[in-house]
């Protein structure tokens, strides 16, 4: 999605400092990109469409003069991703230059009266109309932070804005509603950003403005005023994330670094279990729990519903967010709404928590602290995966999954159910589990090069580790561009087996039947189900933890420890999956971490 900075300094050159921070927003998704600066009483614009190296060849972003500037990556909503339509926008006289993320719907109306009264537009774009009503009312003579609140009181939709004004050199001003927003501290320089990895070398200090909190951004100083102009008293945060942790650090890739920092991660998130216990606490009347989120995160909150359902006897649901709205209104103030979000900015995923606050106790699972979700909620658990820059989310699922089991180990405990003592101590084993998995890299490159022109994929899984096949498919569709469904390993007979033949491969998951908490028959059905592909032709992977899992009669088999609790599967078998889509891709002569169309950051509905 677009993603905004603004740099404001003493006597530093401000473009080769937004040319860096907006590299540092790539990962969201793009199509265009630019940089307006103020220098001697003009704005300097230069923009197009394209990769920032290649537009930076082109027209030298870094070479603009001026110590205040705004910049843009485009993710293209309303109009085509060319030059014109690319941000930074301009009013006629180019006085002023804006920069947006999100959607204003109720443009096409506002365009229409600005153009009754002589305003001339350039682009298709939503966006344009910011700069056309804000030149609207200083030409009325209002100054710089009026016009900006008379512009956001007209306009419908979400935002994040970052503006500059040539007769107001030493100030830039921003505003936000429902798109994210951050400003970043420094000594005499700040920043505001649509994300903090964008900043991070410079400043951990940050501050989150809330919605319609006005943003006035100098070298020395930052005011957040409310509309009606009052001073707002804003906590400074400092951030536990730092520079390295956005870096490659000798991967080739985000993705494998990310993939390659899941034990540790596991690990730190276990640490946060004493938070997650206090949270139960208040928890304790609830007998429903809904589940709210999108992609990635749908797949981490359907294994909750296993093992809430199973284990806690508390019926939960799952609803895709943008879907919630449209379900029978179940809530009540016993009823848990949680919502699982990476980046705690995905519009879907914040209107539905709009819309399930003070009708239910709301909980929120994010990555990003102080983003948008985390404080419409009443709790918050924080996964600790440090920032994630590859688009497809592998470190931040295995920690979203962690927080989940945590919360069903805490409310078991005190429903003093048997699975808290079981699952208490066996999680603590998943960091070596997984370390152990990536000592099989090399079997999964094999694998990933014998099957990277496969056109079909099915992944098949049963009960507990049934969403970690739909999490499967999704990462190799996301990087690897092959069609790949999910299905529960029982559920192909009534219909795609007829898709099966001798071209698909059919990944399987079969955990070994050993937990000490349940007893189901599940290996012993998938491997009967795995069978019904094999008879057809299908190529036939496996991944499991039985014992003897060498033995099974497959063309290519994963196996992993044969300890591993058939309830902590979904904590390890996506490790491999990860991995398998990872290389297909890089043999596929792909980039995994921008894969095509898609954005890290949904903030648009
Ligand atoms: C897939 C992926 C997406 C996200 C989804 C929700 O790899 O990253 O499917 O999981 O867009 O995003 P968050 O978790 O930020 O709400």
């Amino acid at each position: 999605m677009c993603g905004i900075v603004g740099y404001i300094s003493k006597n530093k050159k401000a473009s080769p400092i937004l040319l860096d921070a907006i590299k540092k927003l790539e990962y969201r998704g793009y199509d265009s990109v630019g940089i307006a600066t103020i220098d001697d009483e003009k704005i300097e614009l230069k923009k197009d469409s394209g990769k920032i190296n290649e537009v930076d060849k082109k027209v030298n972003l870094s070479d603009m003069r001026g110590c205040i500037g705004i910049a843009h990556v485009r993710w293209a909503t309303h109009g085509h991703p060319n030059k014109v339509n690319s941000h930074p926008h301009t009013d006629h006289d180019n006085r002023i230059a804006i920069v947006h993320n999100g959607i204003i719907e109720n443009h096409e109306e506002l365009k229409k009266e600005l153009i009754m009264e002589g305003h001339i537009f350039e682009s298709e774009t939503d966006s344009e109309i910011i700069a056309h009503l804000i030149e609207k009312f200083i030409s009325k003579g209002f100054n710089f932070q009026d016009a900006m609140i008379e512009t956001v009181k007209l306009i419908d939709g979400s935002y994040a804005i970052g503006a500059i004004l040539v007769d107001c050199p030493n100030k830039l001003i921003a505003i936000r509603n429902e798109s994210p927003l951050v400003v970043g501290l420094g000594n005499d320089y700040n920043f505001i950003a649509s994300d903090i990895p964008s900043f991070l070398k410079h400043t951990k200090k940050v501050i989150f403005p809330d919605d319609n909190e006005l943003v006035i951004v100098s070298s020395e100083n930052v005011t957040i005023k409310d509309l009606n102009g009052n001073i707002l008293d804003k906590k400074i945060e400092t951030m536990a994330w730092n520079e390295e942790m956005a870096q490659k650090e000798g991967y080739d890739h985000f993705m494998l670094k990310e993939i390659n920092e899941e034990s540790v991660v596991v690990a730190d998130t276990l640490s946060g279990r004493k938070e997650i216990e206090k949270i139960v606490v208040d928890l304790g009347s609830i007998n429903k729990i809904c589940f709210v989120a999108c992609g990635t995160s749908y797949h981490g909150a359907l294994t909750g519903k296993y093992l809430f359902e199973s284990f806690l006897n508390i019926s939960t649901d799952v609803s895709y967010s943008s879907e919630f709205k449209y379900l029978k209104d179940v809530l009540n103030e016993n009823v848990l709404t949680i919502f699982v979000s990476q980046s705690g900015e995905t519009a879907d995923t914040l209107s539905a928590i709009k819309m399930a606050k003070n009708r239910s106790k709301t909980l929120a699972i994010v990555n990003v602290l102080g983003s948008s979700i985390t404080r419409e909620a009443d709790h918050v658990i924080y996964t600790k995966a440090g920032p994630e820059i590859a688009v497809a989310a592998t470190k931040t699922y295995l920690s979203q999954l962690v927080s989940i089991y945590l919360l069903a180990i805490y409310l078991s405990k005190n429903r003093n159910n048997k699975f808290y003592e079981n699952m208490t101590s066996q999680i603590e084993k998943v960091p070596d589990y997984i370390n152990e998995l990536m000592l099989n890299e090399d079997k999964i490159k094999e694998i990933a090069n014998k099957y990277k022109s496969t056109t079909l994929f099915f992944f098949l899984g049963r009960g507990f580790i049934y969403p970690t096949a739909l999490e499967g498919a999704l990462k190799l569709k996301e990087v690897a561009y092959i069609p790949a469904e999910g299905y529960p390993s029982g559920e192909l007979k009534h219909g795609p087996l007829a898709l099966i033949d001798e071209n698909v491969a059919v990944m399987v998951l079969a955990p070994s039947e050993n937990s000490e908490s349940i007893s189901t028959s599940s290996y012993k059905d998938t491997i009967n189900n795995m069978e019904e592909v094999k008879s057809r032709g299908a190529q036939v992977i496996a991944i499991t933890s039985y014992k003897n899992g060498e033995n099974i009669d497959v063309n290519d088999i994963i196996q992993v420890n044969n300890q591993i609790d058939e309830l902590l599967s979904p904590l390890v078998y996506i490790v491999p999956l990860q991995l398998l889509s990872y290389y297909i891709s890089i043999y596929k002569g792909l980039d995994p971490d921008k894969p095509k169309n898609l954005a890290k950051c949904v903030t648009v509905k």
